[in-house]
């Protein structure tokens, strides 16, 4: 395993973080705790040093089990949760005051919950679960985060900026109050490239790029018969023709990479660790398997200018979250 500076904190993080969403159990199924575990021992074994939760995956439950498998480590494990928004809406509006989804108090209660679920005295990273630059010349959030750093609850924070609108969060950042950001970031959406990384090279902000894999898109496993257990979140992202439009872009890809090593997964996680302004990227990975793949795909470094060129013109911009 390699590991970054995230920005301009004094912690190596690992390339590959484990992305804890789909342990929650709520809106991803087919976990198993115990598997769950495994793999989040497993990946510390091979250098993970790095988790990304939430308080709302599966309303506690990621974090529990994260703190499990944290506080019975020897290692240092640097945790990354997130306050969820208070009107419990995704994606931010910016038409809603800041007041009703990050008010002063509910910051600190929901990181003291976090606290208690993860079984640890501080939080490594602590990130805004949505954000709109609308709220960021407002004073609470700033306050919240004064008054947690202060009392070692948290030691820095960041936003976890929405879906498909990565310069929503570009005032927050010039603000200097976070270290890092978290943003989607793969083959398929390359939007950050554009404004959110030059600006974070350019501050020394911290990126964690979520969604590496298109949330399964990029695997190549998905055909257009792949059913999803009903209620999951990939039923509805995936649903109507989108099974066989990513059956089509991933075909091309894979025509366009022929006889370059690696599966069509490490691929995509090395295209994310080859841009300098991502510190680490985050995979969901609920089993061994998918740990050990995506942490070897980091050992094989980053892609050559090649394939960067040819990866380059598969951006797709089109929002499945919608
Ligand atoms: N708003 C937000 O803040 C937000 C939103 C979404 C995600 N996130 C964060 O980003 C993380 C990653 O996103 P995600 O989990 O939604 O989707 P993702 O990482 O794009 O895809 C996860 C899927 O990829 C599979 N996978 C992982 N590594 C693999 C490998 N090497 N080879 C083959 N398959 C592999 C996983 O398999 P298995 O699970 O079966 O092992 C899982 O089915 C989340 O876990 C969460 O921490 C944050």
């Amino acid at each position: 395993m390699k590991y970054r500076k995230l920005g301009t904190t004094e912690s190596e993080i690992s390339e590959i973080g484990y992305g804890a969403w789909g342990i929650g159990g709520n809106q991803w199924q087919g976990a198993v705790d115990d598997e769950s575990l495994k793999a989040l021992k497993r990946s510390f074994e091979v250098g993970v040093n790095l988790v990304d939760t939430a308080l709302a995956y599966g309303e506690g439950h990621s974090e529990q089990l994260v703190g499990r498998a944290v506080r019975q480590d020897f290692r240092r494990i640097y945790v990354a949760t997130k306050v969820p928004p208070k009107n419990r809406i995704w994606p931010a509006s910016p038409m809603t005051p800041i007041s009703e989804v990050f008010p002063y108090d509910y910051i600190i209660q929901s990181t003291e919950l976090s606290l208690r679920n993860l079984g640890l005295e501080q939080i490594y990273l602590q990130q805004f679960h949505v954000w709109s630059d609308a709220w960021t010349n407002t004073d609470e959030w700033r306050k919240a985060i004064e008054d947690l750093r202060r009392s070692g609850k948290v030691r820095y924070f960041g936003i976890s900026i929405s879906e498909h609108d990565p310069d929503s969060a570009l005032e927050a950042i010039k603000t200097g109050t976070v270290s890092a950001v978290q943003v989607i970031y793969n083959i398929f959406d390359q939007m950050p490239e554009r404004n959110l990384f030059p600006l974070c090279q350019a501050m020394k902000i911290g990126v964690l790029a979520r969604v590496p894999l298109d949330e399964g898109g990029l695997t190549g496993t998905i055909t257009e018969d792949t059913q999803f257990a009903p209620g999951e979140f990939r039923e509805s992202y995936f649903r109507g023709d989108r099974k066989k439009q990513v059956v089509e872009h991933v075909e091309a890809l894979k025509r366009d990479l022929a006889g370059v090593p690696g599966s069509l997964p490490e691929i995509a996680l090395r295209f994310c660790l080859s841009h300098p302004a991502v510190t680490s990227v985050i995979p969901g990975m609920r089993r061994v398997a998918t740990v050990e793949s995506s942490c070897r795909a980091a050992s094989a470094g980053k892609l050559d200018t090649r394939v960067l060129e040819t990866l380059k013109r598969h951006a797709w911009n089109r929002n499945f979250y919608q």
